[in-house]
């Protein structure tokens, strides 16, 4: 059985694409059979990979305008993605109506699953800067949570509202929903923030701080214009050690 998890947070640029192209990358170069599925209409994780966007996305698939074979685009070896363009952002207008409307994702893994049975060690989501029905729907669909967190901009209030919507989920819809972690990301050591935001995280929060801190790091921001994950383009830098250390965190999560 695959590990499906998403990467959320509702707050903006707090590096959840980011994480999702270079722990994507890291646990395909360890041998793992991973699948990125680009939930966000902005295609940041699209175009980290592909110059131009395909005619075949994660909306014309589950719109059944094309076939699975169509939408999972290898991109490295190991790796699988299914792009996502600006079209998605049409998912609520399309969906919100529908009874299973919280069940579209589930729906969608349930046919991978069927399609390429075994076939797949990790299922990874980025989500769009927003609990709406998009994320709702990769919470319901998969088991595990990360939320990265900006450490200039720490905000327990946003962290609390992400929290809530995943104990939410776990109640009703998705019993088997677990909150695995929160981690620091464009940490600068340099500054003093981070005993009082770890103290903090930790009082509100037992157990849910990874230790790993991904540090602010210029190859982690260049590297994606150049369809690179951190580990080709700079493989020595700061920003791929930090993420082989949080992919292996995550592995014994
Ligand atoms: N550790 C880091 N060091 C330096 N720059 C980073 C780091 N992490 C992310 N960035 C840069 O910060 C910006 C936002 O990161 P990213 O796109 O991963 O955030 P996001 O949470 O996915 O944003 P959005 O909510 O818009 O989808 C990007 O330009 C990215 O290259
Ligand atoms: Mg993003």
């Amino acid at each position: 059985m695959a590990r499906y998890i998403t990467f959320t947070n509702q707050k903006g640029g707090v590096g959840k694409t980011t994480s999702v192209l270079n722990i994507g990358a890291a646990l395909a170069s360890k041998g793992y059979r991973v699948l990125l599925i680009d939930l966000d209409p902005q295609g940041n994780l699209t175009q980290s990979f592909m110059t131009e966007m395909p005619s075949d996305t994660i909306f014309t698939i589950l719109m059944k305008e094309c076939s699975l074979e169509d939408v999972l685009f290898q991109v490295k070896e190991n790796l699988l993605l299914i792009p996502c363009s600006s079209k998605f952002a049409n998912f609520e207008r399309q969906f919100a109506a529908d009874a299973d409307s919280q069940y579209i994702l589930t729906d969608l893994l349930e046919d991978i699953e069927k399609a390429y049975p075994d076939q797949l060690d990790f299922i990874i989501f980025d989500t769009p800067p927003a609990l709406g029905l998009i994320t709702l729907n990769a919470l319901v669909a998969c088991r595990e949570v990360f939320v990265p967190m900006n450490s200039q901009e720490f905000s327990l209030t946003g962290l609390e509202a992400v929290v809530d919507v995943v104990s939410r989920v776990q109640k009703r819809a998705n019993p088997k929903l677990n909150m695995k972690g929160i981690f620091f990301t464009q940490h600068n050591p340099r500054k003093y923030i981070s005993r009082n935001m770890a103290d903090t995280l930790a009082a509100n929060f037992p157990g849910l701080l990874l230790q790993t801190y991904i540090r602010k790091n210029v190859a982690l921001e260049e590297s994606p214009s150049l369809r690179q994950d951190v580990f080709l383009y700079a493989p020595e830098s700061n920003g791929a050690s930090d993420y082989e250390k949080l992919t292996n965190e995550i592995l014994k999560a």
